[in-house]
């Protein structure tokens, strides 16, 4: 197995640390347009590996995207971060350019790669991804239902007092704060409903701070997280690689289910070998719905920025 990571900033390394120690791949390439910094990270985790034991070969790239030849998946976490009180959206125009130039360019080197995406607007960027590239819509995969679950989760585990590996989550639809819907009465504690344990009140509160999780870190950090959102685009190879059928909740196109078509959205999906094999229909109720429908019509509000930008 081959893998490239795309951007080798702090979502990047933090994803390619993740690929490397857990040795998902025999071969892993990092690239970036920055002179000389994968080249520098590959050799610090190079270094790292002879304490940690991973035999993964990290190859480091500035703009070569010849050494990507033959990926299997690629993680694109190319464009700018969030700054404090920048929203996700606000990054479209910048962003936009670049994710279309570098996933034209990663094709050209691996035609069969899957491709996950984590740049922000991250929807937006799935939805831009596929458009572009014509590629099947399996093989396009956006990371953002996967890290707001985590999330989700933590709040709950704090709310709860309980260890988060207990914990199972959802959060479906957009990757932005007002997008985003933690799905509360379908969350559970070993099985049993987390209403058990919180009042609504404190569901509400999870499900709130759950949907400003990664603005209240780019106040405190200045920028955009990285630790979560790389674990998550590791979780999300590793999946892939290992074709693990796992249910996970991501970003991706829509042809009728959960009554959208033309997006590329969070759902829970069966990820395997193929990419995002199946869509799981979670039944929702009419208030979940609803909100779904909102969710979707400020994506696509979003997705028609593109237009703009052509
Ligand atoms: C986040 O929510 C980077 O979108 C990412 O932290």
């Amino acid at each position: 197995m081959k893998v490239t990571v795309v951007g080798a900033g702090a979502v990047g390394a933090t994803c390619a640390d993740n690929i490397a120690r857990k040795e998902l791949c025999e071969e892993l390439v990092m690239l970036d347009i920055k002179e000389g910094i994968t080249e520098g990270k590959a050799m610090d985790f190079l270094q790292s590996a002879t304490m940690l034991g991973s035999d993964t070969k990290i190859i480091g790239s500035t703009n070569d995207y010849s050494k990507t030849k033959g990926s299997n998946v690629v993680v694109i976490t190319s464009g700018i971060p969030r700054k404090p009180g920048m929203t996700r959206e606000e990054l479209i125009g910048i962003n936009a350019g670049i994710v279309k130039e570098v996933t034209s360019k990663i094709l050209e080197q691996s035609p069969d790669a899957i491709i996950v995406v984590i740049s922000n607007p991250m929807d937006t960027m799935t939805y831009l991804t596929l458009k572009s590239t014509g590629l099947p819509k399996n093989r396009v995969i956006g990371m953002g239902g996967l890290l707001d679950s985590s999330r989700f989760k933590y709040f709950l585990s704090q709310a709860m007092n309980v260890s988060a590996q207990d914990l199972q989550g959802v959060v479906i639809g957009g990757h932005g704060d007002t997008t985003m819907i933690p799905l509360t009465r379908l969350a559970t504690y070993q099985g049993t409903p987390v209403s058990n344990y919180l009042d609504e009140a404190a569901l509400q509160k999870v499900a709130a701070d759950t949907m400003v999780g990664g603005a209240t870190l780019t106040k405190l950090l200045g920028t955009s997280a990285w630790y979560a959102p790389g674990a998550a685009g590791a979780t999300l190879v590793e999946a892939i690689v290992r074709d693990e059928k796992k249910l996970i909740p991501c970003c991706v196109m829509l042809d009728g289910e959960y009554g959208q078509k033309d997006i590329c959205i969070g759902v829970p999906v069966v990820i395997g070998k193929n990419g995002w094999e199946k869509i799981i229909d979670f039944q929702l109720t009419e208030d979940e719905k609803a909100k779904f429908n909102k969710s979707a019509e400020a994506v696509r509000n979003m997705n028609a920025a593109l237009e703009g930008l052509k």
